[in-house]
């Protein structure tokens, strides 16, 4: 089996300390903006980008996150996603979820845990 631990993504630590982390990578060959956080102390991970009109969700404020904190909000129109899931809550994208990406957390490290994606140096 491969090693799983060759993408690291963060630390726990950082994860804990910020309220998302925006890392760049490469996945299925595209470079992307990737937004971590910790939710319920789960670590999630989902391409950074609104599928209404192809925006980063922190596009216009630095954050994703609505002022209730309990779901993602892209700052371009305001609609909100499930943090656990990635679906879009919004009437119009209703659904529709944002790419997520899995990870993997050992020894206070998150790691990414795609076979498509490569780090940015
Ligand atoms: S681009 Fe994200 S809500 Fe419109």
């Amino acid at each position: 089996m491969a090693n799983v631990n060759t993408k690291p993504a963060c630390t726990r630590r950082e994860l804990d300390e910020a309220r998302f982390l925006i890392r760049h990578v490469f996945f299925k060959k595209q470079p992307v903006s990737v937004i971590i956080f910790a939710f319920d102390g789960i670590a999630y991970a989902y391409v950074n980008h609104c599928m209404h009109m192809h925006r980063p969700l922190n596009c216009e404020q630095d954050n994703v996150f609505d002022e209730s904190g309990n779901y993602l909000r892209c700052s371009m129109h305001g609609f909100i996603f499930d943090p656990k899931t990635g679906e879009c809550q919004s009437p119009v994208c209703f659904g529709q979820r944002l790419q997520s990406l899995r990870l993997h957390e050992c020894d206070g490290t998150v790691y990414f845990a795609e076979k498509h994606l490569t780090l940015i140096d």
